[in-house]
């Protein structure tokens, strides 16, 4: 279980972000009962959050004291009642699910009105400068880890709509293009930890890519590139909402 030895130090490089959370939640608004699957530890879970599940217990042992309990236990084989919450979240999860066509089933099954997943667009991701200009190998794992955006419409029920989350400038969630105006962050071994596009990428390509990013940033090559990026709020790194209205 890849959470298992990568997820020690989640909780510090990866809070969940304010403002990504209230266009999730906005999502959630009106439903009485949440599932939170891949819950990790707790990053996005709205208060009427019923249960968790999670397979990783290093990723339950870092959620908050007043959570809802978590369930060990992985997507494609849910331990809930079939459409008994109202509700059904996947925060940056579904790439990492072995069967993502059972585990979008099982999601189908226990909801009685809404999916909703924050997941990203490979397309959109693999043109962020981190990943283009410095890392090409972690933009091959990116295209294999991705989740290909047509799958949700082939593999849920009713309407399927998909809304842009950009990236603000300050995130407070350091997920993999969380540092787009903050490039000196990514030279740190924490926030690396807790980027799987890091940690499923070969070490010493890693490596070699961030010590050319150290470079231009010395130089300011980097900051010459890049200079259009500085005074934005936010960015679109192809981070993506996919909400599905099963009922
Ligand atoms: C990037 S973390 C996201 C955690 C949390 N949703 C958040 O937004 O912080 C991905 C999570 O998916 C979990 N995961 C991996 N495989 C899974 C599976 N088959 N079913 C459910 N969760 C899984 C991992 O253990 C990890 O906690």
């Amino acid at each position: 279980m890849l959470y298992d030895r990568t997820g020690q130090t989640y909780s510090r490089t990866r809070q969940p972000d304010p403002r990504i959370a209230e266009q999730i939640w906005r999502q959630l608004s009106d439903m009485r009962s949440v599932a939170n699957i891949g819950a990790g530890a707790g990053s996005y879970e709205p208060p009427h959050t019923v249960v968790a599940v999670e397979p990783s217990h290093v990723m339950i042992a870092q959620r908050p004291r007043d959570a809802v309990l978590a369930v060990r236990a992985v997507a494609e084989a849910l331990p809930i009642r079939s459409k008994s919450v109202d509700a059904a979240l996947a925060v940056l999860t579904v790439h990492h699910w072995d069967r993502l066509e059972q585990g979008l089933a099982e999601l189908v099954r226990i909801t009685r009105r809404r999916i909703v997943l924050l997941t990203w667009d490979h397309q959109v991701m693999r043109e962020f400068w981190l990943l283009r200009d410095y890392l090409p190998a972690a933009a091959t794992t990116d295209a294999e880890l991705a989740v290909p955006l047509d799958h949700f419409d082939r593999l849920l029920p009713g309407v399927v709509t998909i809304h842009p989350v950009a990236v603000p400038a300050d995130c407070t969630d350091g997920f993999g293009a969380a540092f787009w105006q903050r490039p000196h962050a990514y030279l740190a071994s924490e926030v690396q930890a807790g980027m799987s596009l890091m940690t499923l990428t070969p070490r010493t390509l890693v490596h070699a890519g961030l010590e050319r990013l150290r470079a231009d940033l010395q130089t300011g090559a980097w900051q010459v590139r890049n200079g259009d990026l500085l005074d934005r709020r936010e960015f679109d790194a192809g981070y993506r909402l996919v909400v599905a209205d099963v009922d």
